[in-house]
């Protein structure tokens, strides 16, 4: 208790630091700190926009997992085989398994800023920094884009991991349209989705879960060229304002609508907007300026 409210403490000595600068700010109101996984999840809810029965994976932890029902998150461990040989989740499978080559989420072991995806979720992601994991969501239904580091428009990204329910139905098959492309759709198996293409200038018609003619189709994507540097191949930018001493913090840029900063115990960065993006600080994300209000 005594350490939450010197934590508190700090998070208010930060806002008043900052106010200084007259700089339009908001601090992250909560930094709910797992103990064990040093995992922040700040405000964001785990099984938001997750079909029911999803598993999730555990960050910081192989051998846990959560399970998703009605937007709400449970935390289940995987069996053991025996004492010292615990099985671990692998989201791809949806199960606890002993095979070795499972893909386990990454660990933030590194002081270089990275980030990886929270596994079957689309929009969730997960923001290293100096060995600290940080849960991220992105707006509106924007994705998370794991080659530039950020929340990016669905056309570029096209998961739909998170529109596939492990509970499958022969009598009622899963078919999603792709985000990217108007041929392309997804067919769910096992809660994975598997892509398939539309053959000889047919588009995918998801009133009819087939392969129609343009016209009926009505497909209405566009695909855009762009070159964004990911940050995590890009050199940092260190934030020019004085962050908080303590805790996880976003804030506006001072002058950039399309860029904000990220404190962590008193190390601050600028992070970059995809473009076509603004900073939201009543969500502490970028998203479409049609959604914010100012
Ligand atoms: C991970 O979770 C399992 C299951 O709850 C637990 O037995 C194990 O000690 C945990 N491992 C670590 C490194 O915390």
């Amino acid at each position: 208790m005594a350490s939450l409210l010197s934590f508190m403490l700090w998070g208010l000595t930060g806002v008043l630091a900052i106010h200084s600068f007259s700089v339009d700010i908001m601090v992250s109101s909560e930094n709910e700190k797992d103990e064990e996984t040093s995992f922040i999840m700040g405000e964001v809810n785990l099984c938001s926009n997750v079909a029911n029965n999803v598993f999730l994976p555990y960050v910081g932890n192989c051998s846990k997992y959560y399970l998703c029902m009605y937007g709400q998150a449970t935390e289940h461990p995987c069996g053991a085989i025996d004492s010292t040989h615990l099985l671990r989740f692998d989201a791809r499978t949806q199960s606890c398994t002993d095979d070795e080559d499972i893909k386990c989420l990454p660990e933030c072991k590194s002081s270089v800023l990275s980030s990886f995806c929270y596994d079957r979720t689309c929009s969730k992601y997960v923001l290293c920094y100096n060995n600290q994991a940080v849960l991220r969501q992105c707006q509106d239904g924007l994705q998370y884009n794991a080659e530039t580091d950020r929340c990016d428009f669905p056309q570029f990204v096209d998961c739909v991991d998170n529109l596939c329910s492990p509970v499958n139905n022969p009598n009622d098959i899963t078919y999603i349209p792709s985000k990217a492309q108007c041929d392309k759709y997804y067919v769910c198996v096992n809660a994975i989705p598997h892509s398939q293409l539309c053959a000889g200038g047919l588009q995918f018609n998801p009133k009819c879960n087939c392969c129609d003619f343009p016209s009926n189709a009505e497909c209405t994507i566009t695909a855009l060229q762009r070159n964004i540097k990911p940050y995590s191949r890009a050199p940092p930018r260190r934030a020019d304002i004085t962050c908080p001493e303590k805790g996880v913090h976003f804030f506006a840029h001072q002058t950039r609508k399309d860029a904000y900063y990220y404190c962590l115990d008193g190390q601050g960065l600028t992070l970059d907007c995809t473009p076509g993006l603004l900073y939201d600080s009543n969500v502490h994300e970028c998203r479409e300026p049609k959604n914010i209000k100012f």
